[in-house]
Order: structure tokens, then C-alpha cells, then sequence
């Protein structure tokens, strides 16, 4: 019996073995279609009396990576996957499962059901149900700590982490290894098993040791941890049901992971693992990247050691340029420590850092030997008129095609291409610091970006590991652009009665890592000094200006690294200034304001309705391409909760008739900064969401 090779899920039957062969692209996920196909095929391979072994695999890259993820939040359809899997489980015929590529979440359940799981080399395998705000709902949080304990299983499932092969096999969550095509491995263990050489069993019959101390020291990591998430704690209450009866765990199980599916946090960690992806969706995306084999960095602070630093650790040679010997000592050093850091987190090995320090990183204080570059970023002080020096040379310097980016976080991209000959070479690859930790690189593309340039941009994030997303040239780009609009609205709330601490606090609780002001105090305020003082000459006469800030600077404080800032930094944890304080009361005093009290509730609610109004205006100017870009900006480059999917995920759940009567509102006393972008009260009236928006054209 042998099914057409149309189908989601086929049976074909090879001599006395029934290969279940899953053949749903790219992934294979277990959608509905899968479910049925996979009950059909196992139905008929039970029914084939010529049939004694059943081995189910995936065609293609992988196998299963896990349920269909865009079904959540849909009303669930029959066969269930647990359904599924009971059956497998059940079956009276041995099942094995030959695992390739990633078997993650409901895959990797498939695999657990099974009553033997072999796996290629390279295969990963996982439950990362917890990143995505569920919990391994098909059996998982019964069966793995069956198979291997539960100390062991909390760890698998409340980290999500993916386990290679060769540690799945140490742990006993797969039973071999074996190499070859999937197809023949996949007869070979049909007949190992029909030789008596590979055992098969049911996982749902071993027992489980309770270990009540494991459950509660994860309960309480968890409470320290992952106090803002929801799922992590079910994941923990369903693992402590496996001691029990097989059947009500899996009932519970099922249960529990209704519960996760109907939260908030769910909705939100998808939004985010879609918005990843879809930013990588631009017009641009059918145009071959350019070769990109060395790379120059000029410029050897923080940020230009940073790119250096994750360009080679991408494996690509760097030419790192400053202007004096001691500058470029000093950016030299930069990247060996940094390099030192990616050793200690198990990154890279000593004798790679080594490698990577005498044949890949060149330190040269003459510009001259970027000429063979095959990119160049700069990453000098943000300044225009050294930037445009510098592209200036870098036209007369650079090889044709070499493409000439900037490293600018708020500056004019146009107007550095026009400084060269060569404008479709220039483009802007915003990177964020650390450059070398922080995912998230705007690709800045000006009015005479060459396609290809922005495809190499997008292939270069790639390869460095990091999320591109797609921006246009304004001050600041995306994230600035809003950071430093929402900004105003958290310095207003300072003068007008709320601390830095309780600011703070109201944001962390939201579920940011830091509050604005720590933030601040983290970065340096002389940073975002010296931009204000850039644009002092560019500030609308009607705009409130808040100067604490500045005064604070004046007197030498610029956060963590001068030991004072809003905070004081010594030993222990870091406490308000009380100095700063002082100058936020006069402030106020000078100003004749009476300071007010704020909730908690207003603090979050001013913040997010001014990041969401500057973030539409954004869209309205076609500086962004689509919502979901923006909260990818934010969830990669500025520690958004990720549980809340990004600030535009966070407006539909708001909604905009509420975001819009929370501006009316605010503007009776400020109407100048607090103003209803068109965008948003369009969608107030029609009822629109961010979420529904249409992409632009191309896609
Ligand atoms: N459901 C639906 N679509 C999925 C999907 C899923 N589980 N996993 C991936 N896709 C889609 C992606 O959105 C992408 O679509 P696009 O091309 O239209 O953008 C396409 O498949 C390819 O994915 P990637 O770009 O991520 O490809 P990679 O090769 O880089 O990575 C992967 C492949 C490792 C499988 C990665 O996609 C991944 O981690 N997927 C999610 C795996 C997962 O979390 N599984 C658990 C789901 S929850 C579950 O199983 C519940 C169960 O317990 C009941």
C-alpha cells in the first residue's frame, strides 16, 4: 500500500517496513493537515498485515520542528497532536522515529512517542515551546522526564535550549546515532529492529523518581528569574505531574498548555519570532548580495572595536584604522578583550582568539590600506564634517565596488554619500553596543543605495548572526528616531513629580531589563548630551525642554562610568543620587512646578503611547517598512519585553481609539508634543490594527 506523493504525510511500504514520510515544507511543522495525514498513514500502516515496522520521517531539510505555530489562537482542530502521539505510543506495531535536521517542540514529541528515536548526525533536537510562551503540550513535560529524569528535563524544557546529538545521546533522549541518507537509515533500523538489534519500548511505561527539591529550586531560579513570564512556571507544575499516572499528567499537560496558548505572553513571543523573519523581507531580497571577503573599521572606541569584533568572529578579517598610535593601541586592546569575553562565555576557543589576533586583525593608523577592502565601515565620533572628511578620502582611497558604510546612529546618510562619486555604493549599518552582542542592525538605505548594497547589508547580518532591519534616512533612523521622541515624555514625568526611581521601576516592572534613567546612567549621559547640544539650534520654540539632564552633566556625572549619575555607582547595588535629586528639585522649583503624583499605570501608559505615536510616524513617513520592523527594532535593540511582541504588537493590544483618547487627553496641557499622528486616528475610526496593515506592494 503506497500513497500518491502528493500528500502532507505518505505512507510507502518497503518490503515488510512502512516509512511514514512527513513532506510539509519549509519545516515540516505539524500543521492540521500533517495531524490527519500522520493518523491516516498510521492507520493504514497498522491495517497492512505485510506491514511490522513503522518508521516515520521528514522529507527535506528536517523533520518535524514542531507545531504549526500560526494555528495558535485559532480554534484547535482534530486529531490533536497529543492524540496523535497516543496513538503512536499505543500502536502494537514497533514506531521509530529517524530524526535529521532540528525535531523541536511537537516534533521532537512525535519522537518521544515513538519506541525508538534515532538521529543523524547534526541533528538538534529541543523543546522550545517556553520561548515561543507555551509549554511542550504533546506529551513532552510527561515523557522526557521519564527518559531522563526530571532535574534534566527542567533544565531541557524551561531553558527551550536545542541539544546536538551527540549530548541528546549522553542524556537518553535519543537511543543512536546514525549516519547516511534518512531514507536508508530509516530501513536499516526497521531492520535492526526486526533483528533484535535495536531495542523498542514504550517511554510512557518507565517511571519517574520524584525530586521535589529539583522542582522547587527551578521554582525558585524561576521566581528570580522569569517573574514577568507566565509560561516557564506551568512548565514546572506540569514536569511535577510526571511522577504520577501517565494518562492524567497528559490530561493536565493538556490543560496547562490551553492556559498558555490564551495568554497575552503567547500572543506576544509569536508576534516576535514572526517579526524576526518578516524584517528580513525586503524589495531588495531577489538581488545577489556582493562578495564581502574583508572588511575595514575606522575608528577604534567602543563602537568600532565592537563591529570589528563581531566581523571577526564571523570569520572575516578585519583592518581596524585610528589616527594615533595610542588610539589604535587602545581600540587593539578593545577587541582582544572582547575576544577574551567570547572564550569565557565558551564562544571561541584560546587558541582561535589567538589565531583570529595574529592573522586576522591588522591595526594600521593609514587609511591608505583600506584599498582592497571589500567594505568599509566608519565608526568615528558622530560628527558631520569628520564623517564627510573621511568619505571624502574613502572615494579616493577605495577600490571600485567597494561599499562604504556608516556607522551613524542619527546622521544624515544622503548627505555622506554626496561627499563621494559613488553614492550607490553608501549605505548605513547602523550596529548597536556592544556591536558584538546586540542583535539588531538597521540597514540604512539612502536615495541612491544601489539594491545590491542593500541585499549585501542584509547578507552581512546574517552571517554576523544578527537581525537587519530595513530603514530609511531621517534623524535617527527607526530606534532613535523613537527612543529619542518617547524620551521627552519620560523627562516631563521627572519634572513634573515622578523620581528617576519610580520611572524606573515602573518600566521594569513592565518587563524591561533597565529603566530609562539606569539606561542613561549605563550608556553615558554625555552621549545624549552631545546630541541635544547638536540639535539645541533645531528646537521648535513651542517644545518643553527639560534641562536636568544637562545639569547633571555639567557637573561631570555621566553615569556608571564616572560613578554618578541619576544613580550612585560603588560596590553594592547602584542607589539614587541624591545630588541629582537636589537638581530635579530645583528644577521644578525654578520652573514653578508643583510636583504631582503619578501611578505606576500613567508612567507605562505615557511611555508606550509616546514610543507608538513617534513609531506611526514613522510608518507614515515610510521609514520603516512595515509594524512588525519597528518591534523588531525594539525587541533586538533596546531590551523591549519580548513577552509583549514590540511596541506596535503592545498598541493593538492597547488599541488605537484608546491610544487616541490618551493623547486628546495629555494634549490639553502640552498640545505641541502630544499630537494624534493621522495614521493612528484613521485606525481609531475604522477600526484597523497594526497587525492587519498591509505590506507595502513588493511583498
Ligand atoms: N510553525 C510555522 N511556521 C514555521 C515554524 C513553525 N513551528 N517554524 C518555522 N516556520 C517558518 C518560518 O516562519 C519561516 O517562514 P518564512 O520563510 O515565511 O519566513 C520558515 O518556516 C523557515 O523558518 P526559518 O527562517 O526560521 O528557518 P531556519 O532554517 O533559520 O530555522 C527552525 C528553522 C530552527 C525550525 C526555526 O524556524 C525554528 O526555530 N522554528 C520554531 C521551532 C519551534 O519553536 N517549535 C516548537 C513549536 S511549539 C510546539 O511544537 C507545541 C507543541 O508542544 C504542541
Amino acid at each position: 500500500m503506497t500513497d500518491t506523493p502528493d500528500k502532507v504525510v505518505r505512507l510507502e511500504r518497503v518490503d515488510a517496513t512502512g516509512l511514514v514520510i512527513i513532506d510539509n515544507p519549509p519545516v515540516n511543522a505539524s500543521s492540521h493537515a500533517v495531524r490527519q495525514g500522520l493518523t491516516e498513514a498510521l492507520a493504514m500502516a497498522q491495517a497492512d498485515d505485510d506491514i511490522d515496522v513503522i518508521v516515520v520521517f521528514g522529507a527535506g531539510r528536517t523533520f518535524i520542528a514542531g507545531a504549526d505555530i500560526r494555528e495558535f489562537g485559532k480554534p484547535p482542530l482534530h486529531p490533536l497532536l497529543p492524540e496523535v502521539n497516543n496513538g503512536i505510543e499505543a500502536s502494537e506495531k514497533p514506531v521509530i522515529a529517524v530524526l535529521h535536521g532540528t525535531a523541536l517542540g511537537g516534533g521532537f514529541e512525535v519522537g518521544l512517542a515513538s519506541h525508538a528515536r534515532i538521529a543523524l548526525p547534526g541533528t538538534q533536537v529541543g523543546l522550545p515551546e517556553v520561548t515561543l510562551g507555551v509549554l511542550p503540550g504533546a506529551g513532552g513535560t510527561q515523557r522526557v522526564p521519564r527518559l531522563i529524569g526530571i532535574p534534566a528535563a527542567l533544565d531541557m524544557i524551561t531553558s527551550g535550549r536545542r541539544i546536538g546529538a551527540d549530548e541528546a545521546l549522553k542524556l537518553g533522549l535519543i537511543d543512536r546515532i546514525e549516519a547516511g541518507d534518512v531514507r536508508d537509515v530509516a530501513l536499516r533500523m526497521a531492520e535492526a529492529v526486526r533483528a533484535g538489534d535495536l531495542k523498542t519500548w514504550r517511554t510512557g511505561d518507565l517511571a519517574v523518581t520524584p525530586d521535589e527539591t529539583a522542582l522547587e529550586a527551578e521554582a525558585e531560579r524561576l521566581d528570580r528569574t522569569a517573574r514577568h513570564l507566565f509560561s516557564p512556571h506551568k512548565c514546572v507544575e506540569a514536569v511535577a505531574l510526571s511522577t504520577g499516572d501517565l494518562a492524567r499528567g497528559l490530561t493536565r499537560e493538556r490543560e496547562l498548555f490551553m492556559e498558555c496558548i490564551d495568554s497575552p505572553q503567547r500572543a506576544g513571543l509569536i508576534h516576535a519570532f514572526f517579526a524576526e523573519r518578516a524584517a528580513a523581507r525586503i524589495p531588495e531580497a531577489g538581488t545577489p548580495p556582493m562578495q564581502v571577503e574583508s572588511v575595514g573599521v575606522i575608528g577604534g572606541g567602543t563602537m568600532g572595536s565592537g563591529i570589528a569584533t563581531a566581523c571577526l568572529l564571523a570569520g572575516l578579517p578585519v583592518t581596524l584604522v585610528e589616527q594615533t598610535d595610542d588610539a589604535l593601541d587602545r581600540g587593539g586592546a578593545a577587541v582582544a578583550a572582547n575576544l577574551a569575553q567570547a572564550v569565557k562565555r565558551g564562544k571561541l576557543t584560546e587558541d582561535a582568539r589567538a589565531a583570529i589576533l595574529s592573522d586576522a586583525l591588522t591595526l594600521t593608523t593609514d587609511m591608505a590600506d583600506l584599498a582592497e577592502a571589500d567594505l568599509v565601515i566608519e565608526a568615528v565620533f558622530e560628527d558631520m564634517d569628520i564623517k564627510r572628511s573621511i568619505f571624502r578620502r574613502l572615494d579616493r582611497i577605495c577600490k571600485p565596488g567597494a561599499i562604504l558604510a556608516t556607522n551613524t546612529s542619527y546622521l544624515d546618510v544622503n548627505a555622506i554619500a554626496a561627499e563621494t562619486t559613488r553614492q550607490e555604493d553608501v549605505i548605513g549599518l547602523h550596529f548597536f553596543s556592544p556591536a558584538h552582542v546586540m542583535r539588531l542592525l538597521e540597514v540604512v538605505v539612502a536615495h541612491r543605495t544601489a539594491p545590491d548594497v542593500v541585499a549585501t547589508g542584509f547578507a552581512l547580518a546574517k552571517r554576523l548572526r544578527k537581525v537587519a532591519v530595513r530603514a530609511g534616512v531621517c534623524d535617527g533612523f527607526i530606534g532613535n528616531r523613537i527612543l529619542a521622541h518617547y524620551r521627552k515624555a519620560v523627562d516631563y514625568m521627572l519634572m513634573d513629580g515622578a523620581s528617576p526611581q519610580q520611572i524606573d521601576a515602573a518600566l521594569e516592572d513592565f518587563g524591561f531589563a533597565l529603566g530609562p534613567f539606569a539606561v542613561s546612567d549605563l550608556a553615558g549621559l554625555d552621549i545624549a548630551w552631545a546630541t541635544r547640544k547638536r540639535k539645541a539650534p533645531l528646537r521648535p520654540p513651542e517644545e518643553r525642554y527639560i534641562a536636568i539632564a544637562d545639569r547633571i552633566c555639567e557637573m561631570g556625572w555621566f553615569g556608571r562610568k564616572t560613578g554618578r549619575g541619576f544613580y550612585l555607582y560603588g560596590d553594592g547595588k547602584p542607589v539614587p543620587n541624591p545630588d541629582a535629586l537636589a537638581i530635579v528639585d530645583e528644577e521644578r522649583t525654578n520652573a514653578r512646578i508643583t510636583p504631582r503624583d503619578f501611578t505606576d499605570d500613567e508612567i507605562v501608559a505615557r511611555v508606550m503611547t509616546a514610543m507608538i505615536s513617534e513609531a506611526t510616524r514613522v510608518l507614515e513617513d515610510g521609514i520603516a517598512l512595515r509594524p512588525s520592523d519597528i518591534d523588531a527594532v525594539f525587541l533586538f535593540g533596546y531590551g523591549f519585553p519580548r513577552h509583549r511582541g514590540g511596541p506596535m504588537h503592545h498598541a493593538d493590544t492597547v488599541g488605537a481609539a484608546e491610544l487616541v483618547r490618551r493623547i486628546e487627553a495629555w494634549a490639553r496641557d502640552d498640545p505641541y508634543y502630544w499630537q494624534v499622528p493621522p495614521l493612528l486616528a484613521r485606525m481609531a475610526q475604522e477600526g484597523g490594527t497594526f497587525a492587519e496593515m498591509k505590506e507595502r506592494e513588493w511583498t
